[in-house]
């Protein structure tokens, strides 16, 4: 390693006629919270989708925890650390929360279906480890008395937490947030806030929002992005009063 938990120089992404990403670098320190901001459409999402390997890029390198994450499938991305959320909550909505939960740790249990229907030690040992980690993840979540609810019956605020508990189950590195307290209320997003420097600890956050105050209250440096390009990297006050950062967000406020 590096020091660096993200490494990106010159990332191009573009679609047919549309260029969402026009040669972004971004250097984010191991153990930083790190904001990523920007109008409507200034790719902010794109790069995120890069940096895990679920999108790859058109141009530019791209290195997450040392991995080249442009060349790499992204299950093997997800399975070697990277943890990402998105925009609209991505839940089993029938399911209880203990059992979103293991659905996601499906993929490193290590015992076979026919050792699961035969109650083999394997499934048991996989079993055992599977529900202390989840006691574990429904505390620092906050949802562990919720736990035998199902997901559709929990409060948005609380869906979301639930959405970052299921990533934290596969313990990962870097944690990519896209747009977290979007729609939720000011109890909702202190409590938000609170989580996230609760498992900052130990791992790299990197969040996109157009919450500020949230910004303001995580973040320790912020890349602010405008039409797929970069504009400005600094703390987010220095970031905010910039003038060309200003007149971004002006110019959409005009153009909204
Ligand atoms: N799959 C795609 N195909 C074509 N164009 C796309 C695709 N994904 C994104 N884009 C375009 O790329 C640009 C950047 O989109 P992106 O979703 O990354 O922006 P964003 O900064 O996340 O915006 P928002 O704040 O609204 O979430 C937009 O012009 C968008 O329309
Ligand atoms: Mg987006």
């Amino acid at each position: 390693m590096t020091g660096w938990a993200v490494e990106a120089a010159g990332v191009e992404k573009r679609y047919g006629g549309v260029t969402a990403l026009k040669g972004v670098d971004l250097r984010i320190p191991e153990g930083a919270i790190h904001g990523l901001i920007g109008p409507n459409g200034a790719g902010k999402s794109t790069l995120f989708d890069i940096l895990c390997g679920i999108t790859k890029p058109s141009g530019g390198r791209v290195s997450v925890l040392g991995m080249d994450v442009a060349a790499l499938p992204a299950h093997h991305v997800a399975r070697r650390g990277v943890g990402r959320t998105f925009q609209r909550t991505a839940t089993f909505r029938d399911s209880t929360v203990r059992e979103n939960l293991l659905f996601a740790s499906y993929g490193r249990m290590r015992h076979s279906v026919l050792q699961r229907m035969a109650r083999a030690p394997a499934w048991r040992e996989d079993m055992a480890a599977f529900e202390t980690r989840a006691d574990a993840v429904l505390e620092t979540c906050g949802l562990a008395h919720l736990s035998d609810q199902p997901a559709a019956a929990l409060a948005y605020g609380t869906q979301r937490r639930l959405a970052v508990a299921v990533m934290l189950m596969n313990d990962p590195k870097i944690l990519f947030l896209d747009e977290p307290v979007a729609g939720m209320n000011d109890a909702e997003t202190a409590e938000f806030i609170a989580l996230v420097r609760d498992i900052a600890r130990g791992r790299t956050i990197v969040i996109v929002e157009h919450d500020m105050a949230a910004i303001g209250a995580l973040c320790s440096e912020v890349l602010v992005m405008v039409d797929g390009a970069q504009v400005v990297s600094d703390t987010p006050e220095r970031a905010l009063a910039h003038p060309d950062v200003v007149a971004a967000y002006l110019g959409t406020d005009a153009d909204d």
